[in-house]
């Protein structure tokens, strides 16, 4: 592992992406970083993929798993049990190995059925359209249509009461933060956003065990009556899928119009095609992906990008490098949402393979046509606010004129 590449230029490089000009525009960093070598190292030890091929292996190869929990006492938290906010992420299906994410996966994949998504079309096309009524002129598009229609959606899907959604939107990011730096007042912020969820999805739980309904949480809740999960794995995973349920896909609304406003060629393909959907999705979800980068850790020696890396390394895929490969994709920088032969790395890969992404796929599909057909002089009205994040991209704020 001698030609690994470190050094300042790397360094540089990978402290740029945290600063606002390469949140804005991380693109330019990830291919110089891809030009110096596909492996560098980080000043942290982690190496770093930035191509397709390489990415698609981190995701996919068996001999990479998640980082176990000890990760994090090595990273300086021996008591990370104590804090709810790393408990709850790094105990959950997400951070899981096998046999327990294996065993966990397959209960909870039991319960999130494509026909169960399928069947959701009509509900998702309605909130659709209500959100569009409500949406005519100024409007924040993040809190307007971004957010709210994925949060009822897994609201719906998992049985989180109405009323209770818009408040998650805040709980999550703060919990979800853990994910980007561990800094003392962040984590004051995530354990407390952590216990708060949990605290919720317990009563909630406590609810369906009394009247059981045909929610999913029902449905976790009576296979942890037949002993098939514990109480912990119960809320670990109810959390798990409300948050990824809505964050994610936020984002992909939020990025994808942005990309369209920037793309106004394109955009007006999609409004006139609306038939154009899926395979514009598919562009759009590899243009700018809502999550940025997976992190693993090697069981045992793995090639890539030539190299032998031995076992115990912590390495780091930035899937939104290796959706610009120009390896792996024609003119990578270019929007093209009729781009044939696709193959987003945004919904990760292999056993972890994200489980909502049929469902991400059908809110997205669904809505951005019928947002662009509604509006048919839809502009940017004001500076659309990043999220402060790497891994997570997306906005707080994305101002627009909707008429
Ligand atoms: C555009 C939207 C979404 C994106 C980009 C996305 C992305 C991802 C990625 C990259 C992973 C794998 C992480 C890894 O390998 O370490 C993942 C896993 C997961 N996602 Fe998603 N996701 C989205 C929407 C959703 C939705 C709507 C749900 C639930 C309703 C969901 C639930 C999950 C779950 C439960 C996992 C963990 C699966 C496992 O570890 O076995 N995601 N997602």
């Amino acid at each position: 592992m001698h030609s690994v590449m470190d050094g300042v230029e790397v360094t540089a490089l990978l402290d740029e992406l945290t600063t606002p000009a390469g949140r804005e525009d991380p693109y330019p960093r990830y291919e110089r970083l891809r030009a110096i070598s596909p492996v560098v190292r980080a000043g942290d030890g982690a190496l770093v993929v930035t191509r397709h091929a390489d990415c698609t292996t981190v995701v996919r190869d068996p001999r990479l798993g998640q980082l176990p929990p000890d990760a994090l006492a090595k990273a300086g938290y021996p008591d990370w049990a104590e804090h709810p906010a790393l408990r709850l992420l790094f105990t959950s299906l997400l951070m899981l190995n096998p046999p327990d994410h294996t065993r966990l996966r397959r209960l909870v994949s039991g319960t999130f059925t494509a026909r169960r998504v399928e069947a959701l079309r009509p509900a998702i096309t309605r909130m659709v359209n209500d959100l569009l009524d409500g949406m005519s002129g100024a409007a924040d598009f993040v809190t307007a249509f971004a957010f709210p229609l994925p949060v009822n959606v897994i609201g719906e899907l998992l049985g989180v009461p109405l009323a209770d959604r818009a408040r998650f939107q805040t709980l999550v990011r703060d919990w979800t933060q853990v994910l980007e730096s561990l800094n003392p007042g962040a984590l004051r912020r995530a354990d407390a956003a952590a216990t708060t969820i949990r605290d919720y999805l317990a009563h909630l739980a406590a609810d369906r065990r009394r009247e059981p309904g045909t929610d999913l949480l029902s449905a976790l809740v009576a296979q942890q009556a037949s002993h098939q999960l514990s109480e912990d794995e119960l809320l670990t995973t109810a959390a798990l899928l409300f948050a990824a349920g809505f964050e994610t896909t936020t984002n992909l609304l939020a990025n994808s119009l942005l990309a369209l406003l920037r793309n106004p060629g394109q955009l007006r393909l999609l409004r006139e095609q609306p038939d154009l959907a899926r395979p514009a999705v598919e562009e759009l979800l590899r243009f700018d992906s809502p999550v940025q980068i997976v992190s693993r850790i090697t069981t045992a020696p793995v090639e890539l990008g030539g190299l032998t890396v031995p076992a115990g390394e912590h390495v780091v895929a930035y899937l939104g490098a290796g959706n610009r490969d120009p390896g792996r994709f024609t003119d990578p920088h270019r929007l093209d949402l009729g781009r044939e032969d696709n193959a987003p790395l945004s919904f990760g890969g292999g056993s972890h393979y994200c489980l909502g992404a049929p469902l991400a796929r059908l809110e997205a599909q669904l809505a951005l046509p019928a947002l662009l057909r509604r509006f048919p002089r839809l502009s940017l009205s004001g500076e659309p606010q990043r999220r402060d994040s790497l891994s997570i991209r997306g906005f707080t704020r994305l101002p627009v004129a909707a008429s």
